[in-house]
């Protein structure tokens, strides 16, 4: 099929977008991919996951509504430096383009809930807050990943940083467009981030500060790329019904709490709930023009009592300075994993030419 375009023609292929999802294969991130598909049927989409057969069934359930649509899968494991470097490769080797990047994969793991905060909270003031943003209510237990960082720290943001930088030329293309859409939270708190320990090794609330450095980095790629046609946003879901929510208490807590939330939602906005509202910011960002949203904002998803979802920006907490000085942490950082990484390949290489030589010498 061939499209015209002042005259010219393209293949059809040629004009339809990329649009690549981490973390597609449940919760918000799935809910996004369906909304997206509904908009319209010329995109190509990537649903790029850690887990080929959970992916696999994403894609199937998908095409069940969409027959025909162009869905892809990829494997992505955003915690291993290793797998993101595979995957920026076979993303570079299969679409030409890249329209739209969401950054949705996360984690947080081993959530522990601090009972008497929210006992105390539940009949105070700060209550519908406290839901909304899990202020002073959970702690995570995280680890170290086999490339030595903080899992929760490279899985919720610099594993999607390594693919942005690697992805570089697809994404900053002249003459065009691209988008990164980051999965960030309300839980994303300036105090839980600190520029000397970003990796948050040293305290309890790892997952607010990976995503307060969400919010820092993409003011900073904002500034750095703009000028090259790469536009950077950030959104909140709300509080959302999903395996990682399910995560924090055991389900049948969330069942006898639910009725009350879905009470709450009558006196507060950010309880969207289910994933369909939770998507909202990002399918919202996904038909706006990237150069008319404000670098500063942060997106969030809405729903009102009556269930109608919106999206409203609220300016976040941030300082220039601060998110020029960790993008400079994370291009250091990067360039040592990479150094890692390149180093290994050497050292195997040599392993396996010892080990030929032997081969050879006994043969
Ligand atoms: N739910 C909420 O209330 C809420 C609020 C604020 C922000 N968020 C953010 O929303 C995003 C989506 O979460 P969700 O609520 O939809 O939870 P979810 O259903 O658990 O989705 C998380 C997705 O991330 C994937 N993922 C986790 N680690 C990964 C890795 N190392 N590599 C690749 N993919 C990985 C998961 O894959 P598997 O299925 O293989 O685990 C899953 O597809 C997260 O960034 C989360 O922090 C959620």
């Amino acid at each position: 099929m061939l499209f015209c375009f002042r005259g010219c023609e393209f293949p059809m292929s040629k004009m339809e977008k990329v649009v690549l999802v981490t973390g597609a294969n449940s919760g918000i991130g799935l809910a996004l991919c369906e909304r997206v598909l509904l908009h319209s049927s010329r995109i190509r989409l990537c649903l790029a996951c850690r887990n080929m057969r959970r992916a696999e069934a994403a894609r199937a359930g998908l095409l069940v509504a969409h027959p025909g649509a162009d869905i892809s899968i990829l494997r992505l494991d955003v915690s291993s430096v290793k797998s993101v470097l595979e995957a920026a490769k076979e993303i570079k080797k299969r679409y030409q383009r890249l329209d739209y990047l969401y950054l949705n994969a996360g984690i947080m793991p081993n959530p522990q809930i601090s009972f008497k905060a929210f006992f105390n909270g539940l009949f105070s003031r700060k209550a519908i807050s406290m839901f909304a943003t899990g202020e002073g209510l959970l702690t995570q237990q995280d680890c170290v990943t086999s490339d030595g960082l903080q899992e929760v720290f490279v899985t919720n943001l610099f594993g999607h940083f390594l693919l942005i930088r690697e992805l570089e030329p697809m994404l900053c293309q002249p003459g065009r467009t691209s988008q990164l859409i980051w999965t960030s939270s309300s839980n994303a708190r300036r105090s839980a981030f600190s520029l000397e320990d970003y990796q948050h090794s040293q305290g309890v609330e790892p997952y607010s500060s990976s995503k307060y450095a969400s919010d820092l980095l993409s003011v900073a790629l904002n500034r750095h790329y703009n000028k090259q046609g790469l536009y950077s946003t950030v959104i909140c879901p709300g509080l959302v019904m999903t395996n990682l929510t399910y995560g924090i208490l055991p389900s049948f807590f969330w069942t006898l709490i639910l009725p009350i939330m879905w009470l709450i939602r009558i006196f507060t906005n950010t309880f969207t709930l289910t994933p369909y509202n939770g998507a909202e910011a990002l399918y919202w960002v996904f038909i706006q023009k990237p150069e008319a949203l404000d670098p500063r904002a942060k997106y969030h998803s809405l729903t009102s009592g009556f269930g109608n979802s919106y999206t409203e920006p609220k300016k976040m907490d941030i300082d220039e300075e601060m998110a020029e000085a960790f993008y400079v942490e994370l291009l250091r950082l990067e360039n040592q994993v990479l150094r890692n990484i390149t180093q290994e390949k050497r050292n195997s290489s040599i392993r396996l030419q010892k080990a030929q030589r032997n081969q050879d010498f006994i043969a």
